[in-house]
Parts: structure tokens; sequence; C-alpha cells
């Protein structure tokens, strides 16, 4: 019987359609080399430990509930386990650290148990859903799909179908900059479900354009149009911010990444606190990251990354 197993699962970017996707529209993400490693071992002194960059995260009744979810598939109880999770990305950031952590975590288990190969994917999927859904409520599954996967992608899932088409995109300096404290995704996300209740003779059209923006903004990316990338992301911010996930510090932050020279900024994620994403303009992400860096961390990717995790 295996005792010890470990595994990894990806961060990501949401590049364009966040929101928007969880109503059947498409969205653009990119995996990025860092994440979260996950080892579990079989344990009469049960434990879990997820450990950060900045300081051990509290694992609170959510992360429990999460995990007891996640594990059940596999026939296993945190109760017979010691866990620990090293996250390479910040929490709660738009970033996708619920779903990185909880891949490596799937993929993990899947190896304790020796579960055979035909069967792994469906597991994984169906465990990562459920515990993906304690975070993020109504979740779309995108980060879902980019924790197990590579590079960028376009995602949709429209009436119970869903589309996964690889994109190829020349590489290019991103630059993220984490600017506000995180928000839930799962109240940010059933704060927009409420302005559709509300306002469902306007929605549907807003919802729209966000497809229309994500869809210009994957013929541009695919022929490194840069400036019509950096303006698309300007006109999906600012949709961002009229569904009411923006905040005053992101639109801030936004702005001073264009003035230092990006050729766009966004929210990235679900807002209401965390990150925003400028795309590099001819100077790189020098400038930029400099001119963020007082507002909190900075993180500056070439996307696509590298196939393999550090
Ligand atoms: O995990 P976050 O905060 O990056 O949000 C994911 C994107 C949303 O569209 C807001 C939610 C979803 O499930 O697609």
């Amino acid at each position: 019987m295996t005792e010890t197993a470990t595994a990894q699962g990806r961060g990501k970017l949401i590049v364009f359609g966040e929101h928007a996707v969880v109503y059947g529209q498409p969205a653009i993400a990119c995996s990025l080399a860092r994440g979260a490693t996950a080892t579990i071992r079989r344990s009469h002194q049960p434990d879990w430990r997820v450990l950060t960059d900045e300081r051990p995260l509290q694992v609170n009744d959510q992360v429990l509930l999460a995990g007891a979810r996640l594990l059940e598939p596999f026939g296993l109880c945190a109760d017979e386990l010691d866990i620990e999770v090293r996250l390479q990305i910040p929490v709660g950031a738009g970033l996708g650290s619920s779903a990185a952590m909880a891949v490596a975590l799937a993929r993990a288990a899947a190896r304790l148990q020796e579960i055979s190969p035909d069967q792994i994917d469906a597991r994984i999927d169906q465990a990562v859903a459920a515990s993906e859904a304690v975070f993020h409520g109504a979740a779309s599954g995108i980060d879902q799909r980019a924790a197990m996967g590579s590079g960028f992608f376009a995602f949709q899932r429209d009436d119970g179908h869903l589309q996964i088409d690889p994109l190829t995109i020349p590489t290019r300096s991103w630059v993220i900059a984490r600017v506000a404290p995180s928000a839930s995704t799962a109240e940010m996300v059933s704060g927009v479900a409420t302005l559709c209740d509300r306002h469902p003779e306007v929605m549907p059209g807003l919802i729209d354009q966000f497809g229309a923006i994500t869809r210009a903004g994957m013929r541009t990316l695919e022929q490194g149009r840069w400036e019509d990338v950096g303006e698309l992301m300007d006109l999906n911010h600012g949709l961002l911010a009229a569904i009411g996930v923006s905040t005053p510090a992101l639109d801030e932050a936004c702005h001073r990444a264009r003035s230092a020279g990006a050729l766009g900024a966004k929210i990235t994620g679900a807002g209401g606190g965390g990150c925003i994403v400028a795309l590099s303009g001819d100077d790189g992400p020098g400038p930029i990251a400099a001119a963020l860096g007082s507002l909190g961390p900075v993180y500056s990717y070439e996307l696509p990354s590298p196939t393999s995790m550090p």
C-alpha cells in the first residue's frame, strides 16, 4: 500500500471573461508555472498544514469542508492523514490558489489510493469540482482546468457543454499586482447574480458584451496584436466595474499601470479586492512593476510559462 504521495496543481491568470464565463460566455486564461504542491501521508497523528510564502494559512472550517469533499471520492478521510500543502501563489487574490490546492490534493490522493489510470481523470474532476463549489459557489470550472493544464486556453461552459481549446499565443511579459485585500469569490459571483435578477432587461446584453470582448481578445492575442489586446483589456475592466466587482484601489492600480506604459490593465479573477493584470508595453514589465510596487506585491511572468513547475 502506498504510504506517501506528492502532486502539483497550477495557478492561473484570467486574461478575459471572468464572471461572464459563469453565464456561458467564453473566457481566456493561462496556467502559471507556480501553484500548489500537496503531500499526503497515512498517519495515526492527523494534521493539516497549508504553508505560503507569507505565513501559514489557517485551516478554517471552509478549508476543512472543501478538503472533506475532495477526499471523499477517493475513499479517504482527513482523520487518517497528515496533509501538507505548499502554496507558491498568493491566496484569494484571483490567481486560482484554491483550485491549485484542490488539484494538487486530488492528484496526491489518487496516487495514494492507486486509482486505476482509466478512472483517474474523472475522479479528480469530480473531487475538485466538489471542493471548488465550497469556495466559488456557482463555479464555472475555469480555475480547475487551469490548475490541471498548461499554457493559454479558451474555456466555455454553455448549457452543460464544456469546450476547452488550447491557444498558441506569442510569449509576452504580464505583470500581476496584488493591490488590495482579497474578497470572497462566492460573494462576488453571488453579487453579480443579484444584479442579473434585479435587471433582467439590461444584464444579458452586458454579459454578451463580455463575450464579444473575449472573442476579439482571442484573435488579437493569437496574432500578437498587443495594442489591440491592451485596449480590449481596458474595455473588459470597464465592464467589470459596471457589474460592481471593481474597487477604487483596483481602478487606481489600472490607471497607474497604464500611465507607466502598460498597453492595458484590468482586474483578474473575481475582483472586490485581489489582483490586477497589466500587459507590458515596449519598455517591458520594469516600469509597470515599479509604479505598482508601493500598492502591494508584484509578480511578473513571461507567458505562456514553461510546461514544468519549479
Ligand atoms: O478564482 P477567482 O477569484 O479567480 O474567480 C474565478 C473567476 C470567476 O469567473 C469570477 C468565477 C468562476 O467560477 O468562473
